[in-house]
């Protein structure tokens, strides 16, 4: 059964509190939270204290992205802060495996995304440590950017990959995500849908999350 994240993002920043009100209220508990650090990705967003203050106002499930070059370094601040799952990259520079046991090890979830064009067999080996494997639909980088059509067959072999070896894994989207994208990456096998510019661009997010799921 899909369910979706929302993705901060391209929210108002100024109004965080009542975007994320926003959010609860349109029967959405994920909040996806892309952490990017000007040199994996050129953006620059928010650290773990943000998240930290964030995390005193709602009950929200923080899902985390770490868009960084060493998650490793950074994985001890975001637990602190309270994250719910912690996603790293597979071409992050550190130990991937260390640092995704790191994430487990501390009681919270853990998830490995991996870029367009960065093959599924990358992160076959990391599939029995982890939780979610989030599949990006967009470059890294940036929300609003259009879908990459290719993507969504990744999400296919990924799932049957999964299948095949009896995991219960699941399969996270993000980028791109409106009602067409969604329905698409869900028949391929995507469980979590991150949604950031459709939703908080919406004049009614309750209708537009019950159009995701459609
Ligand atoms: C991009 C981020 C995505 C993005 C989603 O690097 O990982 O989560 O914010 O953006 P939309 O839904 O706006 O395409
Ligand atoms: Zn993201």
């Amino acid at each position: 059964m899909a369910f979706i994240s929302a993705s901060i993002l391209n929210s108002d920043f100024s109004r965080l509190n009542d975007e994320i009100n926003r959010c609860k209220e349109s029967g959405i508990e994920w909040l996806h939270l892309d952490v990017m650090d000007g040199h994996f990705v050129d953006t620059i967003t928010f650290g773990s204290n943000v998240i930290a203050s964030l995390r005193k106002t709602t009950d929200m499930f923080f899902d985390a992205h770490l868009m960084v070059t060493n998650p490793d370094k950074q994985i001890p601040f975001f637990i602190q802060a309270g994250c719910d799952n912690i996603t790293i990259h597979v071409e992050s520079d550190c130990n991937v495996r260390d640092s995704l046991f790191a994430i487990k090890e501390s009681g919270i979830k853990c998830g490995i995304s991996l870029k367009p064009d960065t093959p599924c067999e990358d992160i076959y080996p990391l599939l029995d440590i982890v939780d979610i494997v989030l599949v990006m639909t967009v470059e890294p980088g940036y929300g609003g950017q259009g879908f990459i059509e290719r993507c969504a067959d990744k999400v296919a072999d990924i799932k049957n990959e999964i299948d095949s070896r009896k995991l219960d894994t699941l399969i996270q989207v993000d980028g791109g995500i409106n009602s067409q994208t969604a329905k698409l990456c869900r028949k391929k096998g995507a469980e979590i849908l991150v949604s950031g510019t459709y939703l908080f661009r919406s004049d009614d997010m309750k209708q537009a999350a019950l159009s995701l799921l459609e």
